[in-house]
């Protein structure tokens, strides 16, 4: 009994509950489809020195070339084999750069897409952007190896190979995703090839992994995958680590299948987060900021210690995934640092910052036409993120992640971390404020009327920089000063025209 305590203490301390950041790095971003190099120096020159834990990578393995469309987005979720190369870069360049982020305390999390490979219809042939030969109609995937016996056919029950019907969770797991090929996960040597990709991304030194589609997936094959792992590098983490787990389960509540089923396995993505923080910002539905009173759990949330979250998705940005149109993105710039500032101040769940590229939206009868559009590119080559002169990117790089909002709000959680929520106000309509303990406070006027009032903010004394309106610079405020006196009390003023309304000051602020 004692022999098992210990050993059960052990598992929780290092458990794939852990994220690994380190101290002072609560949030990780999401740099979709940004090539290798371009990372490894975003690492070094703004991501160590602004306060971001870690980045999530697209699929480091080789995938299908799709021509028709012309390279969209998605050829990265079509994988033909494991090997490390990509339009993102190849095994040498990811080496590098899980190494030069993680020398100055970067981790890097891979999405691993291991519940299929690409669609039955793509033709056979070398178009993978590694040059390897595959055959989806005779389903031969030599340089894994896989064979026609590794896929699930045989299990699926309906018509068309797809899945046809989400209520009923065998057709979920065991039929076909929109036409790509479903590995058969119970057969041991599948299980096998798959634990080698991730063992050989964690012998680099990758600090965990988004797991694409875990809802396609039985949860009891996920974890024979899972106990397959090896402990992270001892470069890096501590002996005994073991990968942090986030597991992409859509559960919106209307479906049998329930994020809940994988809590055993690691994280899962809270969708009904970005989507009901959305629809209130948009104040859809009657719906206002007071009601974020008790946000989290008590809106039929996943347990927080259970959840990563975010205001947007590479998929929901663009119409796909979950949430619809009420997703707050880059497109509705206001809100949307809103969404962040807000997700950044709160304390629930592990929070993920998006960061994107801009695409030719355009709605036809509602439908975003152009949703399927690739990174920015020269004949298919993803292009360089270059970066300007006041610090934003160019070639259609959007990178949110270095507003100054949402810069600043990353550094805010870092601050307040393990602080309680405190000194919650409201209106009773869309004008909000919370306190972060001793050490954050942040208001928020979504009225359509202008807000002056003085609030309680559990601060000490002392005048502080907001950091949505500027920064802290040279022992001065380049935008708003809030001065907190001995009470703790503080006056705001927030316009409903201003650029952005809302207002968040906390320890590293103060002047
Ligand atoms: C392979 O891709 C190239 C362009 O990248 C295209 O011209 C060619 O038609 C493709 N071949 C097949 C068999 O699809
Ligand atoms: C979908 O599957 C559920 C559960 O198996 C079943 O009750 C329902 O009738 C199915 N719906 C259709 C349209 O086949
Ligand atoms: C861990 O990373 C170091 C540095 O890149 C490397 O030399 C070592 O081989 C890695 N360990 C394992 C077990 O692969
Ligand atoms: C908050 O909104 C209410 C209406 O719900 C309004 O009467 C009140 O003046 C607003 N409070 C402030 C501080 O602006
Ligand atoms: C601080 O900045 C304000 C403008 O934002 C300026 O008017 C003021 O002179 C500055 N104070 C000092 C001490 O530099
Ligand atoms: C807030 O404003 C009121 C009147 O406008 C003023 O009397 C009070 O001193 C201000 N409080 C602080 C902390 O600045």
């Amino acid at each position: 009994m004692k022999f098992f305590l210990l050993l059960s203490a052990i598992a929780f301390c290092w458990a794939q509950y852990t994220p690994h950041t380190n101290p002072g790095g609560t949030s990780i971003v999401h740099l979709f489809e940004w090539r290798w190099a371009d990372i490894a120096l975003e690492c070094e020159r703004y991501l160590a020195p602004n306060g971001f834990g870690g980045v999530q990578v697209s699929p480091p393995s080789e995938n299908a070339i799709i021509n028709n469309p012309p390279r969209p987005w998605w050829e990265r979720y079509q994988p033909i084999s494991y090997k490390l190369c990509t339009r993102s870069g190849n095994e040498d360049e990811f080496k590098d750069m899980v190494t030069r982020c993680n020398n100055v305390g970067v981790r890097i999390y891979a999405d691993a897409v291991i519940n299929h490979m690409c669609g039955s219809g793509v033709s056979a042939g070398t178009n993978s952007t590694c040059g390897s030969y595959f055959n989806p109609g005779s389903k031969d995937f030599p340089a894994v190896p896989y064979s026609h016996w590794d896929f699930n056919d045989g299990k699926c029950k309906t018509g068309s190979g797809d899945i046809e019907n989400y209520t009923d969770p065998y057709q979920v797991r065991d039929c076909r995703l929109v036409s790509l090929l479903d590995l058969a996960l119970e057969k041991d040597y599948v299980r096998s090839k798959i634990a080698e990709y991730l063992n050989h991304l964690i012998d680099i030194g990758v600090a965990g992994f988004r797991i694409d589609a875990s809802k396609h997936m039985w949860p009891g094959d996920v974890k024979a995958i899972l106990d397959k792992l090896h402990n992270l590098n001892t470069s890096w983490f501590p002996e005994g680590s073991k990968a942090f787990i986030y597991q992409e389960v859509i559960d919106m509540g209307g479906e049998p299948i329930k994020g809940s089923e994988y809590f055993g396995n690691g994280h899962v993505t809270e969708f009904k987060y970005g989507a009901k923080l959305g629809t209130v910002l948009r104040k859809w539905n009657g719906e206002k900021m007071s009601y974020l009173k008790n946000w989290g759990e008590d809106w039929g949330f996943m347990p927080s210690d259970k959840a990563v979250v975010f205001v947007d998705n590479h998929d929901n940005q663009r119409g796909s995934g979950a949430g619809g149109a009420s997703i707050l993105t880059f497109w509705d710039s206001r809100l949307y640092k809103m969404g962040v500032g807000f997700m950044l101040a709160h304390p629930y769940g592990f929070t993920r910052v998006m960061s994107s590229f801009h695409w030719p939206r355009y709605f036809e009868n509602g439908k975003d036409v152009n949703a399927w559009v690739g990174p920015p590119n020269n004949d298919g080559e993803i292009k360089e993120v270059t970066i300007n002169p006041d610090t934003t990117c160019g070639n259609d790089w959007v990178c949110e992640h270095r507003w100054r909002q949402i810069k600043n709000m990353v550094a805010f959680r870092n601050v307040v971390d393990g602080q309680p929520f405190t000194n919650w106000w409201d209106n009773g309509s869309n004008q909000v404020a919370f306190g972060r303990g001793d050490k954050g406070f942040i208001v928020f006027n979504n009225d359509d009327w202008s807000l002056f009032v003085t609030l309680q903010t559990g601060l000490p004394a002392g005048t502080y920089c907001d950091v949505i309106s500027g920064d802290k610079s040279d022992s001065n405020c380049t935008g708003i000063k809030i001065y907190v006196s001995s009470d703790g009390k503080a006056n705001f003023s927030i316009s409903n025209s201003a650029e952005d309304p809302f207002i968040a000051i906390h320890a590293d602020s103060k002047l």
